[in-house]
């Protein structure tokens, strides 16, 4: 598991490996605009401030997964322990 931090509030919440990062931050009371939850659409598209996404989608190309300054919470989660998100 890993955990996202959100950066306006500095609030911290784990992410298990049954949940993605979408569905966490929803129980938590911050909701993110879903559509597809696969990956393709990009609807959920989120800043990435610190960390590394363990990308799972395909709707950003190899540069931008490169970047690592945005990620789909819908179905991506992260490589690093931590993700700080720019919400
Ligand atoms: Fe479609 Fe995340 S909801 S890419």
């Amino acid at each position: 598991s890993f955990e996202v931090k959100i950066a306006s509030s500095g609030a911290s919440f784990a992410v298990p490996a049954d949940k993605t990062v979408h569905q966490v931050l929803a129980e938590n009371g911050i909701e993110i605009m879903v559509s597809c939850e696969q990956g393709v659409c990009g609807t959920c598209l989120t800043r990435v401030l610190e960390g590394e996404p363990d990308h799972r989608d395909l709707y950003l190309d190899d540069d931008e997964h490169a970047a690592n300054d945005q990620f789909t919470p819908c179905c991506s989660r992260a490589k690093s322990k931590v993700l700080v998100l720019d919400l």
